[in-house]
């Protein structure tokens, strides 16, 4: 295992990666930033310079579960003060030291947790590769990476503000969807220094593939907000990897993905040659605005940027909910990978999402609690028994799940804002069911990525427009060969449920990773043996009650 340094700058640039110019957050002058190679059990070390002047900064690393070093983690008032303005952080951690028997090369994901920065566009990949020898349960000749973000012309400052104001302002579809960085925005009614339709920086990704060569395609999704369907023009994909866990291949013509998703597929370049095709993202999910999102599939030795003659496809039904669930239950553990799950639990919580209204601001709440973050990190707080940094009352294990009608509107009055957390005993088994229902929009359910840090946890099922029953679901289970992954789906009106195993010392949280959403709201933090955490580094002190740690 060999250690890798990175030394990078977060800074403000103006980007115009749809054409459109905007200002952007950006690694190095980068955005999406540069990609993280490593192989399995290989340490990171990223020593980041917060350049800009005006705002904090923390950075997360997606999936990867930072056993040992809880503290590197990168969520801002759980794990750490943020980084300041002209301070340097050094984040180090290993990717991954298996303390689960299940392996961790994969595909992963890094974006800011602070504000709204990830849809500034702070956010790329973490490719960890198998150790020398080791063989991955499929071939392939070639290994390329994609990640798919939607893009918003409006300042995420403006966002930001909108959501926490009265009337409330909602951010709204986004502008475009990115592959690889790149979009395309309609030009032609705006001045050329506004948005520029030749700047080169806004030209499609061209994906170059050799005539029957086997790639290995890994695609990450860092969306703010939409979920999209994933394309390449007449060639099938077989699904082989989901956030970091071998899949039991199964082939589909396009690919659902989340916000905090990452897939690998096999695509054999098999089509006619002598042209290219296009490779497309298009929202689902939500009743899409923004033009289907393009990038090229090249046939080489054609041109890279040679159009296909074909009109490039829509996608599926936005609102073919049904064939999303389908997608979702498909995904099961490869054969060969197979870790079950207990076969019991020791602890349920079930979380009802809602959205609320709270002294007139629009909150996102589970469980009538709407997650507000403290200004001490929950992980200093707790390792120094500073009891009166957060409220010390746990949030509910469930809701009323007799009287409520998740298919109607509802006030739900009683909703507070809360920085209060779950204490889980570790090293116990805990269901989680996520319980979906109606929003504050009449015959409205949205559909929420659910993503937890520090762990990987198994898809025990999904539930199709219901309400979860408490004695029937549970004997549906797939305790057999259930997926681990560390962000799963929530669908309009149905519930998922997930078992975990909080075998991780130290704060995670678990929260919808639509950023928007999570502004508002949409998460809740546990702590589980915090007490087996080792010495905090005074790096990720210095705000809050932390102060006087530091300067006693
Ligand atoms: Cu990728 Cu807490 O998020
Ligand atoms: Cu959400």
């Amino acid at each position: 295992a060999v250690t890798h340094r990175h030394k990078w700058e977060v800074n403000y640039g103006y980007k115009s990666p749809d054409c459109y110019k905007k200002l952007a957050i950006t690694i190095n002058g980068e955005s999406p930033g540069p990609t993280i190679h490593a192989q399995q059990g290989d340490t990171i070390v990223v020593e980041l310079n917060n350049a800009l002047f005006s705002e904090n900064v923390a950075v997360h690393w997606h999936g990867i579960r930072q056993i040992g070093t809880p503290w590197s983690d990168g969520t801002e008032a759980v794990t750490q003060c943020p980084i300041m303005p002209g301070d340097t952080f050094i984040y180090k951690f290993v990717v991954d030291k298996s303390n689960t028997m299940n392996m961790q090369a994969g595909t992963y994901l890094y974006h800011a947790h602070y504000g709204m920065q990830l849809t500034a566009g702070l956010y790329g990949f973490i490719i960890v590769s198998v150790p020398d020898g080791v063989l991955e349960p499929f071939v392939y000749d070639h290994d390329r990476s994609i990640i798919l973000k939607d893009w918003y012309h409006a300042s995420t400052y403006e966002q930001a503000t909108g959501l926490s104001s009265i009337p409330f302002g909602w951010v709204g579809e986004p502008q475009s969807l990115l592959i690889n960085g790149k979009g395309r925005f309609n030009c032609s009614l705006l001045d050329s220094s506004v948005c520029n339709a030749k700047n080169p920086e806004c030209s499609p990704y061209s994906l170059t593939v050799v005539p029957g060569g086997r790639y290995r395609l890994r695609i990450g999704s860092l969306a703010s907000l939409s979920a999209m369907s994933f394309e390449i023009e007449g060639h099938n994909m077989t699904v082989v990897e989901a956030d970091g866990n071998y899949v039991e291949p199964f082939e589909t013509k396009h690919l659902y993905i989340n916000s905090g998703e990452t897939y690998s597929v096999l695509v054999k370049a098999d089509q006619d040659s002598s042209r290219n095709y296009w490779i497309t993202a298009n929202v689902v999910g939500r009743k899409p605005s923004t033009p289907t999102g393009l990038a090229i599939f090249n046939y080489y030795p054609n041109h890279r940027h040679k159009k296909p003659p074909t009109v490039p496809t829509t996608g599926p039904l936005w609102n073919d909910t049904a064939s999303q669930l389908a997608q979702s239950r498909a995904i099961k553990a490869h054969h060969d990978f197979v870790h079950s799950p207990p076969p019991r639990s020791d602890r349920m919580i079930v979380l009802l999402n809602t959205q609320n209204k709270i002294n007139g601001y629009y909150h996102w709440s589970l469980n009538n609690r709407s997650l507000t973050l403290p200004a001490t990190p929950y992980l200093i707080s707790l390792k120094q028994n500073f009891n009166g940094a957060f409220d010390q009352n746990p949030p509910p294990d469930s809701y009323d799940v007799e009287n409520y009608d998740i298919y109607s509107v509802h006030d739900n009055v009683n909703t507070t804002s809360s920085n209060a957390i779950y204490s889980i005993k570790f090293n116990s088994t805990v269901d989680i069911i996520l319980q979906n229902a109606n929003s504050m929009t009449t015959g409205n359910s949205e559909t929420h990525p659910w993503h937890m840090h520090g762990h990987d946890f198994w898809v025990l099922g999904f539930g199709n427009g219901t309400k979860f029953d408490m004695v029937n679901d549970p004997k549906g289970f797939n305790l057999v060969n259930p997926i681990m992954k560390n962000t799963v789906p929530l669908y309009p009106y149905g519930w998922t449920a997930l078992r975990v195993r909080t075998d991780n010392p130290g704060v995670w949280i678990f929260h919808c990773h639509i950023e928007p959403h999570l502004f508002m709201g949409m998460g809740i933090v546990f702590e589980a043996g915090v007490e087996k955490v080792g010495k905090l580094p005074k790096s990720i002190m210095g705000c809050g009650e932390t102060k006087r740690l530091i300067n006693p």
